[in-house]
This record gives structure tokens, C-alpha cells and sequence, in this order.
């Protein structure tokens, strides 16, 4: 049975970018329900039960087709809130470190540009969602964005770093204005994690690409 993580920060940590409510809502309410309708799905599963939610969606297609979309989603909003409250962090203005540095120069041209472009991809997504970037089974770094729950887990993508698109993520601060969250989001990146993630796919994901991605 998967369970509701707690944050490692206040919900009132990210203020001004991310304000209290949001995140009291947002954790307490839309990811505690995420968690517990994919523990409803899986009740009769029990071998299922046990995979971490990683795996769970990482192997869709060994999941019964009858809970497959369920757990597609409900499992897949589990998973991408679990990672977004980990890559989130209060001390403001960090960048990515070592060779997530370094990928990130050589395939977008540096960080500034990166940014731009994982902006753009965010704010031009339509309806709910997330942005994603991921490391793919050639070890190469791609940012796009995904509908709904949908993660590059589906695509045999290792996630490192995301961004919430769902209406939820803001609205109660920055209203209709995605651009403006978008923009403020960047503040609040704890890229020591999402660095680490980096450094854990090239191992453990595409252990004979290590000296690749
Ligand atoms: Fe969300």
C-alpha cells in the first residue's frame, strides 16, 4: 500500500512562489487522494501492492487491462507529485551541479537556454499536465511535456526534474497567469536533488551507458 510522503519543508517554505494554501491543497488534498484511490484500485491486487510506484508504471502493460488506465492515472499522480514535492526546495537561486551542469550546456547551450526552452514547452501546454525532463535509453536529455499523469516512465524515460502544469499547482495565487508561475517555478528548483536523480539514472537505469547521459 503506497502512502501520503512528508514534505521536507512547511507548506509555507516556498512563499512568495508557492504560497501556503497551494501547497496545503495541494499535498493534503490532491496527492492524499491520488494515493488513496490508486491503494482502492490495487485492493485486490495484492502482487501489485508491493511494486514500488516506479515499477508500477514502469510495467503498464503487465497490469490487468480492466485497472490498467486507473492506475495509469491515479498511480501516475502518486508518482509525479511524490517526485515534484522532492525536487522543490526553499533555499532560492540554486543551479544544477557537476555533469547535469555540463549535459544541460552541451544539449540545450547552456542553462539560461534551458530554461527558455522547458519554459516554453510549460507555458504552451494545453490543458493539465507536466513538463517533463528525462533521460531516454540512448542517455540523451529530453524535455517535452505529457498530458494529465502521464510520465516518460510510459516511454521507458528515466524522470530527473518536473513541473506541475495542472491548474491545482497555482491558481489560487497566479489565477489564469501559467506564464507568471512558470516564471517564479525557477526559484524554487532544489537542483541538488534533481542533479542526484540525473547521476542515479545514468547508474541504475542505463548502467552500460554510465559514461553517456
Ligand atoms: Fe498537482
Amino acid at each position: 500500500m503506497y502512502s501520503l510522503p512528508e514534505l521536507l519543508f512547511a507548506y509555507d517554505a516556498l512563499e512568495p512562489v508557492i504560497d501556503k494554501e497551494t501547497m496545503e491543497v495541494h499535498h493534503k488534498g490532491h496527492h492524499k487522494t491520488y494515493v488513496e484511490k490508486i491503494n482502492t484500485i490495487l485492493s485486490k491486487y495484492s502482487d501489485l501492492q508491493k511494486l514500488p510506484i516506479e515499477e508500477l508504471l514502469s510495467r503498464l502493460d503487465d497490469v490487468p487491462a480492466v485497472i490498467r488506465n486507473d492506475v495509469r492515472n491515479q498511480g501516475g499522480g502518486h508518482y509525479t507529485h511524490s517526485l515534484f514535492w522532492r525536487t522543490l526546495s526553499p533555499r532560492k537561486g540554486l543551479s544544477p551541479t557537476g555533469e547535469l551542469a555540463n549535459r544541460i550546456d552541451a544539449t540545450f547551450g547552456g542553462f539560461s537556454q534551458f530554461k527558455e526552452r522547458f519554459s516554453e514547452i510549460a507555458i504552451k501546454h494545453f490543458g493539465s499536465g507536466y513538463a517533463w525532463l528525462s533521460v531516454n535509453p540512448e542517455g540523451e536529455l529530453i524535455a517535452e511535456s505529457l498530458p494529465n499523469q502521464d510520465t516518460p516512465l510510459l516511454k521507458n524515460c528515466h524522470p530527473v526534474f518536473l513541473l506541475d502544469l495542472w491548474e491545482h499547482a497555482y491558481y489560487l495565487k497566479y489565477r489564469n497567469r501559467r506564464a507568471e508561475f512558470v516564471k517564479a517555478f525557477w526559484e524554487v528548483v532544489n537542483w541538488a536533488e534533481v542533479s542526484e536523480r540525473f547521476n542515479k539514472a545514468k547508474v541504475n537505469h542505463f548502467p552500460r551507458q554510465s559514461g553517456v547521459a
